[in-house]
């Protein structure tokens, strides 16, 4: 009894530690939001929305900065600076930005 109870507390644990954590992806993107608007929505021609993308894309394109697979001058450095954990984070907190769009009527 006690064996199984160690072994659900220990696989509890490891995917809370693999999931995202939103909160600290929340806190993290105060250092985008000048650029990438705090609602993920940009004010600067120059940089995208990040509102609505998905996990995955953040993540990949976040990760190729890092790398040096994507270059750009201010987002390599940013992403140099983020741990892969921190990536995951922020990628799970815009992803999670529900957006709508409206077609212009031609
Ligand atoms: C100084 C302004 C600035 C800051 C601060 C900034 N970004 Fe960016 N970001 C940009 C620009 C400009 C681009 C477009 C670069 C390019 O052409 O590849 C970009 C691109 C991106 C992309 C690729 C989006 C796409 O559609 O391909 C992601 C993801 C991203 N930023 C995430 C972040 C995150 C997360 C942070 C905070 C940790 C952050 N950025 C902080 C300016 C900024």
């Amino acid at each position: 009894m006690n064996k199984l109870i160690v072994f659900c507390l220990s696989l509890c644990l490891s995917s809370v530690s693999i999931a995202a954590d939103m909160a600290n992806g929340k806190a993290l993107s105060a250092q985008c939001s000048a650029c990438h608007g705090k609602d993920g929505l940009s004010r600067d021609p120059e940089a995208p929305n990040l509102a609505g993308l998905s996990a995955l894309y953040i993540e990949k394109s976040l990760v190729d900065y890092k790398k040096g697979a994507r270059h750009d001058r201010r987002m390599s450095l940013i992403a140099q600076g983020l741990k892969k954990s921190q990536i995951k984070d922020l990628a799970a907190w815009y992803s999670a930005f529900e957006v709508t769009a409206k077609v212009p009527e031609i």
